[in-house]
């Protein structure tokens, strides 16, 4: 379905001090850093990493809202990467990407139904398939149409927010934080909503978190990211069950135990992403002087497993 290779994205350094106002060099910062990865028919693919490593940069530069430094982004077979803006609307319709925030993606001013049905006469879908057909498909009676968002729970907006991706049919959907800012009955629900549309839609996705249990829940796969690239990659039980990347260990370890408490096993450090080496290495306890000359390449491991770590050299 979904194929990157290699896609760089980067974006100019914000000025800290006045003297860099009137340096000629901007610097950049790469947000997503040689990322490659496939997602199948039918696959969830989960992409887990902690604030700022680069998850929803990649997430917009697959939907083409960014377009990649580097790289190429093939989709159902055909390379996508810098296609044009006659061509990118047939392809959004393919691609829906659902957001974190459900009170600023829905527009305040519309009903739930030209919410819905906005998105659909723009790609001239409106007899095909109805805005009830939606919000069925996504719990909500047809009573919620005529609400506007402010109307809502935060639950019932990301409903909407589902409705209105799943009202394209698409054929992959990008979902980045979707339950973050739901409390933890209601991200149950949405959770529980997309394995219900998963069983009756044939569909691939993928779906962003910086909560392991919360992608662990849906996922069939999942990729680690770290400082704007991928550092493990496995089936989600490979993943949870035997982490091979130090930081993938840090991440199992930081998921609340209630017998345990928290504990993860990495330092946090000001300097996280040096420049030359593996972007870990200023908090990996197992850091030698290798890995700060040089970032590892990835390792295979097993089928579809695979490690950016030397400590499986
Ligand atoms: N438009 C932008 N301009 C400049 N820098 C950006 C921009 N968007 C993201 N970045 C930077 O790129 C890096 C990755 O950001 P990104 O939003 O992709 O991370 P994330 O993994 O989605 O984090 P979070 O879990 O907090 O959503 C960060 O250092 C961020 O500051
Ligand atoms: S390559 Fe080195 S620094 Fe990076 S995770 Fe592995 S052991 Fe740690
Ligand atoms: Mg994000």
């Amino acid at each position: 379905m979904l194929q990157l290779d290699n896609i760089r994205k980067s974006f100019t350094e914000p000025v800290k001090k006045i003297t860099e106002l009137f340096s000629k060099q901007a610097r950049r910062i790469y947000a997503v850093d040689g990322v490659s990865l496939k997602v199948g028919h039918d696959e969830v693919l989960g992409i887990v990493g902690e604030s700022g490593s680069g998850k929803s940069t990649l997430a917009k530069t697959v939907a083409r809202i960014y377009e990649p430094d580097e790289g190429k982004i093939i989709f159902m077979g055909e390379d996508i990467t810098h296609i044009s803006h006659k061509k990118l609307l047939e392809y959004r319709k393919k691609i829906q990407m659902v957001f974190q925030n459900p009170y600023s993606s829905l527009n305040p001013r519309r009903k739930v139904k030209d919410i819905i049905g906005d998105v659909m006469r723009l790609h001239g879908l409106e007899n095909d398939y109805s805005v009830n057909d939606a919000l069925r498909a996504v719990g909500l009676d047809a009573d919620y149409g005529n609400r506007y968002p402010h109307q809502l729970s935060g639950g019932e907006r990301q409903r909407v927010a589902i409705a209105r991706a799943l009202a394209l049919r698409p054929s992959l959907i990008i979902a980045d934080e979707i339950t973050s800012s739901l409390d933890a009955s209601t991200q149950m629900q949405i959770l529980n909503l997309l394995r219900k549309i998963r069983r009756e839609h044939s569909m691939s996705m993928m779906f962003i978190s910086h909560d392991l249990a919360v992608v662990n829940s849906v996922s069939d796969n999942i990729a680690v990211m770290y400082g704007g690239k991928v550092v493990e990659q496995g089936s989600a039980y490979d993943i949870i069950s035997k982490p091979l990347h130090p930081y993938s260990q840090a991440l199992i370890e930081s998921v609340p135990d209630p017998y345990r408490g928290w504990n993860p096993k990495i330092a946090d450090v000001e300097n996280r992403n040096p420049a030359t080496g593996c972007k870990f290495a200023s908090r990996c306890p197992y850091a030698s002087n290798k890995c700060y000359e040089k970032h590892p390449p990835f390792i295979h491991v097993s089928q579809g497993r695979k490690v950016a770590c030397y400590l499986y050299e």
